[in-house]
């Protein structure tokens, strides 16, 4: 058994999406809703945070440190976390400062967390030097890697699959956003853990898919050897779509933002700009294109990340249409 605090509001609801399956014509559309996992506005990070704040514990941690984008949602989960378990907490933030306090960033300091600038060069020199401040300060820091994605974070949406199994068992596909690999490495592994029979698609938000593919097929190795279940993962097997990869990494376009009035006024269902607008954008054109068929079931993997919506420069970008 792998040591867990659980805090995640789980199992998160499976909805069915009947007005966005009439409007594009397309399979039978369904959601898990882990935008919902509770911790401060949740997302995908509350479930792989439960196993990591765990690991910290057990190893007498008491300093957070990790790192991100300027509006990156495992930081503002890590930080809310942190709080609620008596950590200190480091974000080593790569980027400029932004002039304005918007989304993420604005909860990352009303969560108390320590926020560190650097170009992403930079980033691991900073991490090091994290740690060394912690330990100066008389606390044992504990690093959490970006998108909380190793072998006890994946491990999380390993989990995961048996909890959608036993709310829905015959879907088709599972669509969502991959981007650090655990969760796509997760699932991997949970499917043949507990015996998913459809297939799983990352549409990847910032990496090329080869990067992407094998990234995620060594994770889901180590995550395997982790829970005990005998198998490699080739990089074959990761099936990974970056057609939607638009200006890159954070750039809300016209199919994002498509994507998200479609869920929003078919469904009352709010996507984010960078990471569930992308592949939701991605689904999108993939129905349109006749990639599924009529009778299929295919679920999205809301995985989070509404608060950067009321970030710069997209929520200008959205209230303009
Ligand atoms: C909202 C959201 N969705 C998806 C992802 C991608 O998950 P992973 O890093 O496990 O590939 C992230 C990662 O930051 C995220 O914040």
């Amino acid at each position: 058994m792998l040591p867990r605090i659980r805090f995640a509001y789980l199992p998160t609801p499976v909805e069915p999406l009947p007005r966005l399956t009439t409007a594009l014509q397309g399979p039978q559309l369904w959601v898990k809703r882990d935008d919902q996992t509770g911790l401060a506005f949740g997302g995908n990070k509350t479930r792989k945070l439960e196993y990591l704040l765990a690991d910290a514990r057990k190893s007498g941690a008491e300093a957070l440190i990790t790192a991100g984008a300027v509006q990156s949602n495992h930081c503002r989960q890590t930080a809310a976390a942190a709080c609620r378990f008596g950590f200190t907490c480091t974000l080593v933030l790569a980027g400029e400062k932004p002039a304005h306090i918007s989304g993420n960033y604005f909860l990352d300091r009303f969560l108390g967390a320590e926020l560190v600038w650097v170009e992403k060069s930079q980033r691991e020199i900073a991490l090091k030097e994290a740690f060394k401040s912690a330990r100066e300060d008389g606390k044992q820091p504990y690093l959490i890697p970006y998108g909380g994605s190793n072998a006890i974070g994946a491990a999380a949406y390993s989990f995961a699959v048996q909890e959608l199994l036993d709310q829905k068992s015959d879907l088709d596909w599972i669509i969502f956003p991959s981007s650090s690999g655990g969760t796509q490495a997760g699932l991997l592994v949970g499917a043949e853990k507990y015996g998913f029979q459809g297939r799983i698609l990352g549409i990847s938000v910032d990496n090329s898919a080869a990067m992407l593919q094998s990234s995620v097929s060594a994770l889901a190795g180590e995550t395997a050897m982790l829970l005990g279940v005998k198998r490699e993962f080739s990089t074959e097997e990761v099936k990974v779509n970056d057609e939607y990869l638009g200006a890159g990494y954070g750039e809300m376009g016209d199919p994002e933002m498509e994507a998200l009035k479609l869920f929003a006024l078919y469904e009352g269902l709010i996507l984010d700009p960078v990471y569930t607008g992308r592949a939701a954008a991605g689904l999108i054109d993939l129905i349109r294109r006749g990639f599924f068929t009529a009778d299929q079931k295919v679920l999205f993997w809301h995985t989070g990340g509404t608060p950067a919506l009321f970030a710069d420069p997209y929520l200008d970008m959205l209230s303009a249409r």
